[in-house]
């Protein structure tokens, strides 16, 4: 999408498509349509807005005819309640617009409050509304997307402005990359055809990617990473995708799960867990997302991405209940539920990165359990770290980018139900505390790193809309990773 500033105001604007901010109350209500009134001398309003009982609450939009002195088609009157914060109503109007576009092809947004955050907020508020998934469909029409939108009441000159268009366009690309790949379909993306995705954005972009095969995977020793792929015919990869700018002040790796396809291996799922397994692969492109965003922004960070991408099947060779394998890091695992393979996965890839990067901060994204979600719900995803300042910075981002996290205990008390009695450890615990039991399993595979654990099982699919995230693949955890890196330089 092009997006432009422009020092107009809407009355002037051509596009096909207008937003204007509309809070709530009586006299604010009243002052808008007012002004929207006079300029398209098209009569009051207020009969068609009560029918369609819109108020200016957060989550209204009203579209209506333009015409008049106004020269853009239609317009789009955005609730946004009693909000204060510039840089929530400008996503929220951007998303908006461009979500409600259809088969429009220009827009136009006037912000209340025009800064470099709220001009950045709103260009990517509008290419993540843009966003539709329509590879697989045949009608081209439906993945139409917005075209171009102009930021109104924006002087092109103004300091910064044009950065955070291109700033706000370049996180919301990355979320959108994201939730492309957990939306395409297992037959299609493999862990192969994964790691050829990396290699290609990377390309684009002017960084490393490396991918290793299953032969490489099995001279470094991920035993446990490796167990989880007997059962498929398809060979694991791990990628490692790095951004080093000249100077970087810090070194963050993020680790991502990358299970293409979990059928739950020999436990298998039964079908109505399976069908969104595609999913499982949420946390590699979270991961891949947040790297690609930091090198089109060039930021003062180095950052790696990590990712062990199998799928877990139930082929003639899976691996089984009752196994035990010995760790990349050292210790003996013994397997109790074969659908438990993605704390397998990360171990390996945590001991790795850890030991070989030597990171600041390493971070992983993971769909890790369903325990999360039914402590959770499925819009929140868990934080678990025993490090108090990354943790509030985490939170703190996310709560600038409209994501939820919870902060979960990493509770020791819990982690003699991973004792097993015959290997060094086992690697689920019980029914209770599922997910913070998963948490301390991968807690003994990250050497002394300072580690955070983020697990997206809610939030990184969804089977309706909710909030910034659409429906099926989110991106979620993009944006806030993002946010998190600025503010360490
Ligand atoms: N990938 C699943 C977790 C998941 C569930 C993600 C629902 C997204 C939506 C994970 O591999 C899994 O199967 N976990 C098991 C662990 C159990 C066997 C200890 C689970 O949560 O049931
Ligand atoms: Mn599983
Ligand atoms: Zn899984």
């Amino acid at each position: 999408m092009r997006i432009s500033l422009s020092e107009g105001s809407w009355d002037k604007s051509t596009a096909d498509i207008v937003a204007i901010a509309v809070a709530s109350g009586k006299t604010k209500l009243g002052r808008t349509f007012g002004r929207i009134e006079a300029v398209t001398g098209r009569g009051s309003i207020k009969p068609l807005a009560a029918d369609e009982r819109f108020e200016g609450k957060r989550t209204q939009t009203l579209k209506v005819a333009a015409g008049g002195k106004a020269k853009a088609r239609w317009l789009l009157l955005v609730g946004i309640g009693d909000e204060k914060n510039a840089e929530k109503i400008a996503w929220k109007m951007g998303h908006a617009v461009s979500s409600r576009a259809r088969s429009l092809k220009s827009a136009a947004v006037e912000l209340p409050e025009v800064s470099p955050e709220s001009v950045r907020a709103a260009s990517q508020g509008l290419v993540s509304g843009s966003y539709r998934y329509a590879e697989y469909k045949s009608d081209k029409a439906a993945g139409a997307a917005l075209g171009s939108a102009v930021i109104l009441g924006a002087p092109k000159g103004t300091r910064g402005l044009s950065t955070a268009v291109r700033a706000g366009k370049a996180i919301a690309e990355s979320v959108n990359f994201a939730r492309d790949l957990v939306n395409a379909p297992p037959n299609d993306l493999n862990p192969l055809t994964l790691a050829r995705a990396a290699t290609r954005e990377a390309k684009k972009l002017g960084i490393s990617c490396r991918v290793w095969n299953k032969a490489r995977i099995e001279k470094e020793g991920m035993n446990l990473f490796l167990a989880v792929n007997k059962g498929s015919a398809i060979e694991p990869r791990m990628i490692h995708v790095v951004y080093k700018p000249t100077r970087p002040k810090k070194k963050v790796v993020f680790v991502g799960k990358g299970l293409t396809f979990d059928a739950g291996g020999l436990c298998i799922k039964p079908a109505g867990s399976m069908v969104d397994m595609k999913c499982d692969m949420a946390g590699s492109a979270t991961t891949l997302g947040i790297v690609f965003a930091a090198a089109r922004l060039k930021l003062p960070i180095e950052v790696h991405a990590v990712v062990g991408s199998t799928e877990n099947m139930t082929g003639a060779k899976a691996y089984r209940p009752g196994d035990i394998y010995k760790s990349l890091e050292g210790k003996t695992v013994e397997v109790i539920n074969t659908d438990a393979e993605g704390r397998l996965v990360l171990a390996d890839v945590l001991t790795w990165a850890a030991r070989k990067l030597k990171p600041d901060y390493m971070i992983d994204h993971a769909t890790l359990t369903g325990a999360c979600m039914v402590a959770l719900g499925p819009y929140r995803a868990a934080l678990y770290t025993d490090d108090d300042k990354l943790a509030s910075a985490y939170l703190d981002a996310a709560g600038a980018e409209g994501e939820s996290f919870w902060r979960m205990p990493l509770d020791g008390e819990l982690r003699a139900m991973l004792k097993s009695p015959i290997a060094d450890m086992k690697h689920v615990g019980g029914r209770y505390g599922g997910s913070i039991t998963a948490a301390l399993f991968l807690q003994e595979f990250t050497e002394e790193t300072t580690w955070m654990h983020l697990d997206i099982a809610g939030p990184a699919f969804l089977d309706r809309a909710h909030r910034r995230m659409p429906k099926g693949g989110t991106g979620f955890g993009v944006a806030t990773g993002v946010r998190f890196l600025e503010g360490l330089s």
